[in-house]
């Protein structure tokens, strides 16, 4: 566009010749294409409201959630099933959204080196698990899963898990004070292993 045939003052050759303008108006329009698309979702009830039957962790599945974390389980395992048919065979239901609504952060992923955890809840014996955490070839002779004895040694730190169920309930999960005020009981005495097996025995068990 040349400057002649601007009748309103202002040519989109001044946006295009200027490297800064340029950049500024498309921050500006990505801005907001993305404002449009993300806000609707915190206020859509599938997206903010628990599904049926949905409740919080236990103190006993907490403490295995922070484990699952600390031992770095997201780096292989996702929990996140897509909507594809090849996925909803193996796994079952696709996951949705109203089923992470308790979960500070949510352990969706995406690096599946093995296979996705969001409804391993109830596929397998407590006995099944232990024996794979301890070691995995024992059940998967080809499996590259390392193995996790030491878990079934350590106890759940149950000073901790008052103080977590606290910060959760600050950011919405609806532990009441009676729950916070039983959670050292409830884990005392639990190892890791325990805390880990109760943990994955409950994903995705809310929806079929
Ligand atoms: C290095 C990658 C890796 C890490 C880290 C890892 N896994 Fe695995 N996991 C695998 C692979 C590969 C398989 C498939 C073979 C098998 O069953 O052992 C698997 C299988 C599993 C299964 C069986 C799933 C099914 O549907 O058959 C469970 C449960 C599991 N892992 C839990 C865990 C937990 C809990 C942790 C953390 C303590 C963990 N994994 C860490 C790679 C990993």
């Amino acid at each position: 566009m040349s400057n002649h045939d601007t009748k309103s003052g202002f040519s989109h050759e001044k946006i295009e010749t200027n490297n800064f303008l340029m950049i500024v108006l498309i921050l500006v329009v990505v801005a907001f294409g993305g404002l449009v698309e993300i806000v609707p979702l915190f206020f859509q009830k599938s997206t903010t409201e628990p599904i049926a039957g949905l409740k919080p962790y236990t103190p006993v599945q907490l403490a295995g959630r922070d484990i699952y974390q600390r031992e770095g389980c997201y780096n292989c395992h996702s929990q996140m099933i897509r909507p594809f048919r090849a996925e909803t065979l193996r796994y079952g239901h696709y996951s949705v959204a109203g089923e992470s609504v308790y979960d500070h952060p949510f352990q969706w992923g995406s690096k599946r080196t093995g296979p996705d955890l969001a409804r391993v809840g109830g596929r397998y014996s407590d006995d099944w698990h232990r024996i794979h955490l301890i070691q995995p070839r024992d059940l998967v002779p080809e499996s590259i899963m390392p193995a996790y004895p030491w878990l079934e040694k350590n106890l759940v730190d149950a000073e901790a898990i008052p103080a977590h169920m606290k910060a959760l309930r600050a950011v919405g999960v609806p532990y009441t004070d009676a729950d916070i005020a039983g959670a050292a009981a409830a884990v005392k005495g639990k190892t890791e292993m325990d805390a880990l097996i109760a943990y994955m025995q409950g994903l995705g068990i809310h929806l079929k």
